[in-house]
């Protein structure tokens, strides 16, 4: 390997690695991928890339060698690893902003502290079960960590079924579940000196899992500048440099909760790549390399369609029409709910 010019590596290889890998190649940046998995579709879109377990201290050292700057793809890359990397070479957005995204109950209790309001939640090693609110019913119980599509989670009922419930150990949370009208969210990037944000996105989850997104979200104006107003004021406060994510539930009262922060591009802004001038992929990148920022502007009207399992099959054969874009991320390994690939209508 020969590193001439510079070179911006990638913790994380799965599609949004790979649709940053692709905006960096639009610019001009050489990439470098780590990843522990071999089913990795970045990996063939990079320059160079490492399949390693993420903590293996000879590989992050022949990687920092060989890098520039460091960013990533998801959120869920040891914080360790993170900061083993910083101490090297710049890592953005920072690890210190990831340690308090990782984690549900900092998450929250950040976002409260700023006077964000998030849907009602205790950490469950520090209540008292037996006392716990019956209003609390139903809820959802979520790991502090790691969970991503809904998976960690377990739904209870009533109360009697949460007392009959036994935890492993108590690093949950347990939350009130919310009626919402609609969810959507907010893709923001921030740069040193500018920060811009798409439109809201308005989204739809079957079984906790993002099924499709459309712009423009079905709410007006001032939902639509509110949620934007508390992402800024999210970013800002956390000084973060890149792309990041801000999930809503929109109450049946027509009151915004941030629901999560995706610290990394996101599912819901695929359809950015069709539907508008710029990408938040790009954008992402422009951030993080100190690159102008690209104002978003709405081309078109678009819904995108997530692909899961076995349903990649019929789209690898199907007739695509002259406004679908159809993306197969190429993955070898066909599961069940495993994101395979997405298509977006453009109007
Ligand atoms: N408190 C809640 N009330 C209602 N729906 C919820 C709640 N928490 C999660 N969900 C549903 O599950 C989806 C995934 O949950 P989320 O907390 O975003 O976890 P993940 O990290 O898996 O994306 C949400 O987008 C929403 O549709
Ligand atoms: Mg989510």
């Amino acid at each position: 390997m020969n590193k001439k010019t510079f070179t911006l590596g990638i913790f994380g290889g799965g599609q949004l690695g790979k649709f940053l890998v692709q905006s960096a190649k639009k610019l001009n940046i050489r990439t470098f991928v780590f990843t522990d998995s071999i089913d990795s579709p970045a990996i063939y879109h990079c320059d160079d890339f490492i399949i390693s377990n993420y903590k293996n201290k000879k590989k992050l050292d022949f990687f920092i060698k060989n890098i520039d700057l460091a960013t990533f793809e998801f959120e869920n890359i040891p914080f360790e690893t993170l900061d083993y990397i910083k101490k090297k070479i710049r890592v953005s957005p920072d690890p210190s902003i990831i340690k308090i995204l990782q984690d549900r109950l900092k998450e929250k209790t950040f976002l409260n502290s700023i006077g964000i309001k998030t849907t009602e939640f205790y950490y469950l090693k520090k209540v008292n079960k037996k006392k716990i609110n019956n209003n609390i019913f139903p809820a959802l119980v979520k790991t502090l960590r790691l969970g991503y599509d809904g998976k960690g989670q377990i739904f209870l009922k009533d109360k009697k079924n949460f007392l009959k419930y036994s935890f492993k150990n108590n690093e949950y949370i347990i939350e009130k579940l919310v009626n919402f009208k609609k969810e959507i969210s907010i893709v923001i990037t921030r740069g040193k000196n500018k920060t811009v944000s798409f439109d809201a996105f308005e989204n739809l989850h079957k079984h906790q899992i993002l099924k499709n997104s459309k712009i423009p979200a079905n709410i007006n104006k001032k939902l639509n500048d509110e949620a934007k107003k508390i992402s800024k004021k999210i970013i800002d406060k956390l000084n973060y440099i890149g792309t990041m994510c801000v999930e809503f539930f929109i109450t049946k009262k027509n009151k915004l909760l941030v629901n999560e922060i995706a610290p990394r591009v996101h599912n819901s802004g695929h359809l950015t790549m069709n539907a508008h001038n710029v990408s938040q992929f790009e954008n992402h990148i422009r951030a993080i390399c100190n690159l102008k920022l690209k104002k978003p502007k709405r081309i078109h009207k678009a819904i995108m369609h997530n692909i899961l399992g076995q349903d990649i099959e019929k789209y690898r054969s199907k007739e695509i029409a002259k406004n679908e874009f159809f993306y197969d991320y190429g993955k070898k390994e066909i599961k069940h709910k495993r994101k395979m690939g997405h298509i977006t209508k453009i109007f």
